[in-house]
């Protein structure tokens, strides 16, 4: 866990106050064909609790490293990762 710990792309994303407004516009071109409109759910699963669920860390993993196909990685700004941390944490 040392190296994810000290992922440069984690640590300067998690140095970002995000902003939900412009992550769901984020998560609106992104990920709602798999995670559905409101995020509840679809071919991925319903995200509302993902933030109670799995640390920030896990999150950005998930979707920067691709580790879970289909869901596919995404090559993103730490500043957009950061928006669409802050909007599933509006979800909960
Ligand atoms: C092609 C479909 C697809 C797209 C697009 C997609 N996802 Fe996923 N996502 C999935 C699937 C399927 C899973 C479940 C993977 C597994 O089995 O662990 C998942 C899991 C997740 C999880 C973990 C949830 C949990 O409770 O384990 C998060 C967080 C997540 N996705 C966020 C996103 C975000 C944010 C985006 C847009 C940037 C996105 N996903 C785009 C299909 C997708």
């Amino acid at each position: 866990m040392g190296s994810f710990n000290q992922d440069p792309f984690i640590s300067e994303t998690l140095s970002i106050n995000g902003e939900a407004l412009s992550g769901s516009r984020l998560f609106k071109i992104n990920c709602v064909g798999c995670h559905g409109i409101s995020a509840q759910g679809f071919v991925g699963p319903d995200l509302h609790e993902a933030t109670q669920e799995m640390s920030d860390k896990k999150i950005i993993n998930q979707v920067i490293r691709g580790l879970t196909p289909p869901m596919p990685s995404f090559e993103i700004e730490p500043k957009s990762m950061a928006d669409l941390l802050a909007y599933m944490h509006s979800l909960n």
